[in-house]
């Protein structure tokens, strides 16, 4: 299934008479017209849901668009709707978080629990001079400790930038040194695959690179060995077992329009930018589509499979999920470790009900074959979930039998880390086709437009753009406004449209159909990485003169990356200089990035004004025709 497959438009799935009567949205159509006859009315009825230390005086100011500001003047915290407001009610006692360590170890967080952890490290991050506004880089694996750390910054007003664990030490020292961030949090190590991923020597590297870092606080989750610098690096549980380390910390009172958190992602360009989002909008988007989506009751126990590191984890593991109430699975490891049915002991074991992945990981687990799911009881499942790319209609079949047991609408969730939230995605209520996220979410206009700005025809392809602001849009790119507008705003100007950057097509009955990235971004088992990135990867390494690199369909992982590269003048290619070269990316950049397949080129593709045409290699490496060569340089 290739980023351009073409799947069927006719097949329809209907939710069944049980699924429709416990939907708390039972009538999309009705809510959908509702919310577009008053945009601001239906934003501001969403956000009264919330606690606000003291109302807006306007849902939406545009004089300054594209730099939109949602519930002017309104004071409220994102960690305060998360922990404080629950511990105050019959929640406090409730599960927030069921946490199962890689080789097995368990923890519970009930949301006071939480609360009071939170309220520690925010003490703690106090003692070492963070204040509102600094940030805080955050690089760990799965653990609990990534929660809390993310909450606590977010409850004393710093903002946080975390880092993805499977990131290199030069994509850490480069998004450290964007930041600007003397603080930086990370672990010892943390488990993949049985083996220990060594975190805290990735930090010395990048810290090394970076030396604005100041103190480093490390949790203790391997145990192996490592090196703690006197006078920067502290043990986690040392600080937290001091009496600086109070459970009692207040709350600070931020503006709705005040950043919550930088992250980052790949763009066109070698440099990732950092998308800012805020704390008001974002917790009054990302938990009214969470709620709706996913339908999330109190009893309920949801799983996002994702990692915190990623958007999807920031918005439906960390926030969405604890604002409004609900108990939620994070598990640390593979999901084929020690076996391939680790996720669905997980499943059996604590009653899952709502399963969110992404289409990589259910093509890798269905490959495994029926008997590991079937070994184990995955009845109490009543919603699944899909993210990251689109889900080829064979997946979503699998997944829609054999681990729903055909009783489990599918939510294709389509978004961004530039969105916040889910922006085209149906409802447990709405009728679902294999592949298409369906329609856009109450209060959405999207749409897919010709380079004129005019609507396509059903079944035509073209860009996909939203005709209008969300609470849950990203409000800059952290230190590069200019970007920002030019990036997102200029391609429909007149119009003031969001570009999105997919290219989508619509079907007679108005669902959204994506087709893939049109920008030079790769998705990679679900990862957003830029092809310039990758290039500059490789011309960082002194062999290689040009680079190009291109994304190519694989059964499994989406994409895959190949890359060409053309040698300086007496070096020449070799086995063994292809394994260095992909050392040397899983340095720079990670071990996501590294290309499966490196070409030595005497020349590239380009065009006469010297841009590489990655069009042609693409057609190459997949044997499609090559289509349009006239602009090809001689
Ligand atoms: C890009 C954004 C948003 C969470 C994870 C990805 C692709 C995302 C879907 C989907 C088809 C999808 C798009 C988008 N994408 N979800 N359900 N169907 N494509 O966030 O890393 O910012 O990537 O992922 O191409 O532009 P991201």
């Amino acid at each position: 299934m290739s980023q351009e497959f073409s799947p069927p438009t006719s097949e329809w799935y209907y939710p069944s008479d049980a699924v429709k009567k416990q939907a708390i949205v039972s009538d999309y159509e009705a809510l959908y017209r509702k919310s577009m006859a008053d945009i601001e009315a239906f934003w501001d009825e969403q956000a009264q849901k919330l606690h606000w230390f003291e109302p807006w005086e306007k849902v939406l100011d545009t004089s300054d668009a594209p730099f939109y500001k949602w519930f002017v003047g309104g004071k409220t915290n994102i960690a305060y709707n998360a922990l404080d407001r629950h511990v105050k009610t019959w929640r406090r006692n409730k599960l927030a978080i069921i946490w199962e360590g890689e080789p097995g170890d368990k923890q519970t967080y009930s949301y006071w629990r939480l609360w009071r952890e939170v309220n520690k490290c925010a003490n703690v991050l106090k003692s070492l001079g963070v204040k509102k506004g600094d940030r805080v880089t955050i690089y760990m694996g799965r653990i609990p400790e990534l929660v809390i750390s993310m909450l606590a910054c977010a409850k004393i007003g710093a903002v946080h930038s975390v880092v993805y664990g499977g990131f290199s030490e030069h994509a850490l020292a480069d998004r450290i040194e964007d930041a600007q961030s003397k603080v930086l949090i990370t672990a010892d190590g943390a488990w993949l695959r049985g083996n220990i991923v060594k975190l805290k020597d990735i930090v010395d590297e990048a810290v090394h690179r970076s030396p604005i870092v100041e103190s480093v606080l490390v949790v203790k989750r391997t145990g192996h060995d490592v090196k703690m610098q006197q006078g920067r690096d502290y043990w986690y549980h040392d600080l937290m077992g001091l009496p600086i380390a109070s459970p009692q910390c207040e709350t600070t009172v931020m503006d709705a329009e005040d950043p919550l958190f930088i992250l980052y992602t790949s763009g066109t360009t070698g440099k990732p930018k950092g998308i800012l989002h805020t704390h008001g909008g974002y917790s009054v988007y990302t938990s009214t589509t969470l709620q709706w989506v996913f339908d999330v009751k109190d009893d309920d126990r949801y799983w996002c499979a994702a990692d915190p590191g990623w958007i999807t984890g920031h918005s439906y593991i960390v926030y969405a999920p604890l604002i409004i109430g609900a108990t939620e699975i994070i598990y640390e490891g593979a999901p084929n470790h020690p076996y391939p049915d680790r996720w669905w002991r997980l499943v059996a074991e604590y009653g899952v009900t709502i399963l969110y992945t992404a289409p990589t990981a259910i093509r890798g687990l269905m490959r495994f074959g029926d008997a590991w799911p079937n070994r184990h009881d995955l009845s109490s499942i009543r919603l699944l979930g899909s993210v990251g790319e689109p889900i080829n209609p064979e997946a979503w079949r699998w997944f829609h039998k054999v681990i729903g047991k055909e009783k489990s609408p599918i939510m294709d969730t389509w978004w961004q880390t530039e969105t916040g939230g889910f922006m085209i995605a149906p409802m447990p209520s709405v009728p679902l086709k294999p592949g298409s996220g369906t329609r856009p979410f109450p209060g959405i206009e999207a749409d897919v437009v010709d380079e004129h700005g005019v609507s396509c025809p059903p079944g035509v392809d073209g860009n996909l753009v939203i005709k209008g602001p969300w609470p849950g849009m990203l409000r800059t790119i952290y230190g590069d406004p200019e970007r920002f507008k030019k990036q997102y705003f200029s391609a429909y100007e007149k119009q003031g449209w969001y570009l999105t950057g997919d290219s989508a097509r619509k079907d007679e009955d108005g669902y959204f159909w994506i087709i893939g990235r049109n920008d030079d971004v790769i998705k990679v088992s679900g990862y957003r990485l830029g092809t310039a990135e990758v290039e500059s990867g490789l011309v960082s390494h002194p062999a290689v003169a040009e680079a190009a690199a291109i994304g190519v369909p694989d059964d499994v992982r989406g994409n895959v990356i190949y890359a060409y590269c053309m040698l300086k003048a007496g070096v020449t290619g070799s086995p063994e200089l292809v394994d260095a070269l992909k050392d040397h990316i899983r340095h720079e950049i990670g071990p996501i990035a590294v290309p499966t397949k490196i070409e030595f080129v005497t020349a590239l593709p380009k065009t006469r004004s010297g841009k590489i045409m990655r069009r042609v290699l693409k057609a190459r490496a997949t044997g499609a025709p090559e289509g349009d060569l006239s602009t090809l340089e001689e």
